[in-house]
């Protein structure tokens, strides 16, 4: 009798359908860590900026030197978006009916309002927690703080708590991709089509060493570089290695010699999603810099072809469910065990 492993993918219609993508949101989305972008967005005290993460419209401001806060970007009087764009402030007033608050979220003047009517202290802006890991803003809708703890002392470990702290940003780049975000991150999670989507990627990596790790809520692929192809920075390090962290549900950490470069995989409709790679790197080099950028975006438009492929093959009546390696594919299996423990 043949043995078969119970390796089934998650059925096609959950890369489409419209109301397993309402229960992502609700189940998934609302309750996981968010990686906004770098402290630098935020760089004085009193700059605001503006966001919206998962149709949530959030502010994130630097209170003080070493603190930064997150809020919805909603007032408490009749509800209204207050913010649009990036500013500094002291405070800020609603354009609406005129509201202010303070960079704490507390409403500083209810306009038009007696103080026998209302308490202020009962319409302070609803907050969101927010950590720092490495200079990076996350950001959490529910109340959560140990599993942020657990995934990032993880990945510290992991890697010895690599130090960032030298590495400056770079720029943002940004793909819309006609695909559910969890093709993208299916994709991502394995190493298996290197060989044949990224033919200049494969002379780089030595496929042979490629390895994935599973950790409670998060996973790692690495890879030796080979020397001889290596297109990042010239390092003493005699072997590179690049790390490849999935976070679950959406955050990716793209670590080779010299530079991060994270991607926050953000999902748009049941169809379609988009990826922000933000760049940070060691050095100030430019043809480095855009050696390595345009390295990355070769890889990235391979893998967009690819996935918007999935997507209609998924979509058509051609599909069903299919099976995971157990071999080439741990790190995806291991990702949809996840989401079906938060969907179930
Ligand atoms: S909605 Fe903001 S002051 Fe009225
Ligand atoms: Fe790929």
């Amino acid at each position: 009798m043949i043995k078969r492993s119970n390796r089934a993918t998650i059925p096609s219609y959950w890369y489409f359908d419209e109301k397993v993508f309402q229960k992502e949101l609700k189940y998934i989305f609302n309750n996981s860590w968010h990686l906004i972008g770098p402290e630098s967005l935020i760089p004085n005290v009193g700059d605001t900026y503006p966001i919206e993460i998962c149709n949530q419209p959030i502010i994130i401001s630097r209170v003080r030197e070493n603190m930064i806060n997150a809020f919805y970007n909603v007032c408490q009087h009749r509800g209204t978006i207050l913010l649009n764009k990036k500013k500094c402030y002291k405070h800020f007033q609603c354009r609406y009916h005129g509201w202010i608050y303070d960079l704490n979220g507390d409403l500083l003047k209810a306009r038009g309002f007696e103080s026998s009517e209302m308490r202020n202290d009962d319409f302070k802006l609803k907050s969101i927690k927010v950590k720092i890991w490495n200079k990076l803003i996350f950001i959490n809708f529910a109340d959560d703080t140990t599993y942020f703890e657990r995934v990032f002392d993880g990945i510290d470990k992991r890697i010895g708590n690599v130090d960032f702290s030298n590495y400056h940003y770079f720029e943002r780049v940004s793909y819309p991709i006609k695909c559910n975000w969890k093709v993208y991150l299916d994709n991502y999670l394995e190493g298996f089509h290197i060989p044949l989507v990224h033919k200049k990627l494969s002379k780089v990596l030595d496929y042979r060493s490629y390895e994935t790790e599973l950790y409670d809520d998060f996973s790692l692929q690495w890879c030796s570089i080979k020397d001889e192809e290596n297109p990042y920075l010239n390092t003493s390090i005699s072997k590179p290695i690049a790390y490849y962290f999935t976070v679950f549900p959406n955050i990716l950490l793209n670590i080779a010699p010299g530079r991060l470069q994270t991607n926050i995989v953000e999902p748009k409709s049941s169809k379609t999603c988009t990826v922000h790679f933000d760049y940070f790197f060691s050095t100030i080099d430019k043809e480095i810099i855009k050696e390595d950028m345009n390295f990355s975006d070769t890889i990235q438009r391979e893998d967009i072809e690819i996935c918007e492929a999935v997507q209609k093959g998924i979509e058509s009546n051609g599909y069903n469910v299919g099976q995971i390696s157990e071999k080439n594919e741990a790190g995806l299996h291991h990702f949809q065990s996840i989401l079906k423990h938060y969907l179930n």
